[in-house]
């Protein structure tokens, strides 16, 4: 039994049914509980609202609890107690994340383009609130220090590379939840940052904005844990 806590659309949730025989995708948002149902294309995998602070599971009924880009915004004492009851023995706890590496790469325009990069993620943090952020930034290790278990690890620093044509960094960061807060609080400044944003990129790429793939850098981060 494989549990993804704040599945949003269940992004992460698929890719763990062919390996486990039930797998479950709860998130707070009813809204994206939906979608997520919407795309399930696998007969072994279910979704449901719940909180992670509150886990629908009976005690030692799990051998995954996963989550995806999702431990910053849980009350996460609780949510680890939570995990603790519900993890059978040789159970395992797996919390990924990833900020942005500030670094965008395209041949000769490579510190142009981390300008824009720098100035828009910074724009981009401030729709946040701070314990997210910190969580993100320290790379959960403040999370890391609140799994009562000793059988732990923290990978850190694990660079991603991702080429990417101009509308799939627009996409991108349209689709991340900073910005999500941002259109919340004020829709056509958001809309109106993103335009501009897109137009500082076309202007330095010049003719060819149409054809490039830039190098975008993520850095990934993990906690493991096993309980024995
Ligand atoms: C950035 S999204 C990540 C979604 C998905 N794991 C992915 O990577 O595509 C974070 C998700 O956590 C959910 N979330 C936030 N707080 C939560 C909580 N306390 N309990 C359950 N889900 C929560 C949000 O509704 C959101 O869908």
């Amino acid at each position: 039994m494989a549990l993804d806590v704040g599945c949003g659309t269940g992004r992460f949730t698929l890719p763990l049914a062919p390996h486990f025989k039930k797998v479950l995708g709860i998130d707070i948002s009813d809204s994206q509980i939906n979608v997520a149902e919407q795309y399930n294309t696998a007969s072994n995998v279910s979704y449901m609202v719940a909180a992670a602070e509150k886990l629908p599971m009976k005690n030692d009924s799990v051998d995954l609890v996963n989550a995806s880009l999702a431990a910053h915004w849980f009350t996460i004492d609780k949510f680890a107690s939570e995990a603790m009851r519900v993890l059978k023995r040789e159970g395992c706890l797996a919390l990924h994340g990833f900020i942005p590496a500030n670094e965008i790469e395209y041949k000769n325009l490579s510190h142009d383009l981390t300008v824009v990069m720098l100035e828009t993620w910074d724009t981009l943090f401030q729709h946040v609130d701070t314990r997210s952020t910190d969580h993100m930034l320290c790379q959960y290790q403040t999370i890391f220090e609140a799994i009562p278990l000793k059988d732990k690890e923290r990978i850190t620093d694990i660079n991603v590379k991702s080429p990417m044509t101009i509308p799939e960094i627009i996409g991108f960061f349209q689709s991340i939840y900073m910005f999500q807060q941002f259109l919340e609080k004020d829709a056509e400044r958001a809309k109106q940052f993103l335009i501009h944003v897109e137009r500082r990129i076309r202007d330095i790429l010049g003719e060819e904005a149409y054809s490039a793939r830039l190098n975008v850098y993520m850095k990934h981060y993990c906690v493991l844990a096993c309980k024995h």
